[in-house]
């Protein structure tokens, strides 16, 4: 598993132990700590087999797939922040794309052709109307959205080249939440720019006011509007497509959302709920490149991997806050 270590990384590592898998890790740590994965040993009695190492180090990876040793690969590592991969695309082509070609040729030449990436719904770029189906039309609007979709570009023209690949292309919608234990969570570095995040935050006092980017959007408050999905549930959908990974005939997409839109007043009001008191919020300009709404059709997820999402969004808000409360510094 690369980037096990990270947010959706330590819930899956979590899931995947727990369902008796052995996990090895893969991570550099760029943007995420060891910490968290030393909870997840502490929270399933079972630790992952830890390598520190970085997916530009090709030859590293080589070593470690090249003993033919892995049955799948889950594929984590990247960076995902839109404004910094403006600034910086070479970082963010160098890490995510280059970073993920190391990988999958060390996984051919080890003999590995299973492979579940971590994708995003920003493949859809902007969309002209919801719900989302896989089918929808693929762009990008920003460096970032481009890596993504290059790579699952990549994983069609492999699986084309070659038969007896299985990959899973899983385009997340909007995870939040954290594992009921408290123990694991969202831990990003710097100000968060994902609404949760920034939520909970606010809610301890890192900061003053919640800014509500545009309140004159063609949906029924006037705010954006968004496809949730509990972290936990998203890493449940990982251990499917593992168990049914031979169903996945070259490089297929599958849609991780609960397939119900949440406007950004609804999550306040819900975050408001979990916490236990209103919190600030301050109504803003739009920000540039956001769509008015973005929500899944997750019908291919239920027939590919028997999957739905289970967790509402009081869950969400009542998990992510137990996590923050618990570690209002994250794992520092
Ligand atoms: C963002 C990224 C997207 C990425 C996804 C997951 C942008 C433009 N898009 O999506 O590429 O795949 O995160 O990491 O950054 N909002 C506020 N106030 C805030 C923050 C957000 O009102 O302080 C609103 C947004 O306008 C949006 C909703 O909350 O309507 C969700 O925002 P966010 O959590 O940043 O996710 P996305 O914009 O969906």
């Amino acid at each position: 598993m690369t980037g096990a270590a990270g947010y959706i990384g330590s819930h899956t590592a979590l899931e995947l132990l727990s369902a008796g898998h052995d996990v090895v890790s893969f991570d550099n740590y760029a943007n995420s700590s060891p910490a968290s994965l030393a909870r997840v040993a502490r929270l399933t009695g079972k630790a992952a087999e830890i390598v520190e190492g970085d997916l530009r180090d090709a030859p590293a990876l080589e070593r470690l797939l090249g003993n033919g040793a892995y049955d799948a690969v889950v594929h984590f590592a990247g960076l995902k922040a839109v404004g910094e991969s403006v600034e910086k695309p070479l970082l963010y082509y160098d890490n995510n794309v280059s970073g993920s070609a190391n990988l999958l040729r060390a996984m051919q030449a080890g003999g590995c052709r299973k492979l579940v990436f971590s994708s995003s719904a920003t493949v859809y770029g902007a969309p002209e109307r919801c719900p989302i189906t896989e089918s929808f039309p693929l762009s990008a609007v920003n460096p970032y959205g481009r890596t993504k979709l290059i790579i699952e570009d990549i994983c069609r023209d492999l699986a084309a080249s070659e038969p007896g690949w299985n990959i899973a292309l899983l385009r997340y919608f909007n995870p939040v939440g954290a594992h009921e234990s408290g123990e694991i969570g969202e831990d990003p570095s710097g100000i968060p720019n994902n609404l949760m995040p920034f939520v909970m935050q606010t809610a301890v006092g890192k900061h003053d006011s919640v800014k509500v980017f545009g309140t004159d959007y063609p949906t029924p408050d006037g705010t954006g509007i968004r496809d949730y999905i509990h972290v936990v549930d998203l890493a449940k959908a990982h251990s499917a497509a593992l168990e049914r990974i031979d169903s996945f005939k070259g490089a297929e997409p599958v849609n991780l959302g609960t397939g119900k839109g949440r406007s950004v007043l609804e999550v306040l009001a819900a975050a408001s709920k979990a916490v236990g008191r209103e919190i600030p919020r301050t109504l803003s300009p739009r920000r540039p490149g956001d769509a008015a709404e973005c929500w899944a059709d997750p019908s291919r997820a239920k027939e590919k991997l028997g999957w739905t999402a289970e967790r509402d969004l009081d869950a969400m808000c009542r998990d992510h806050w137990r996590w923050q409360s618990k570690n209002p510094s994250g794992y520092r």
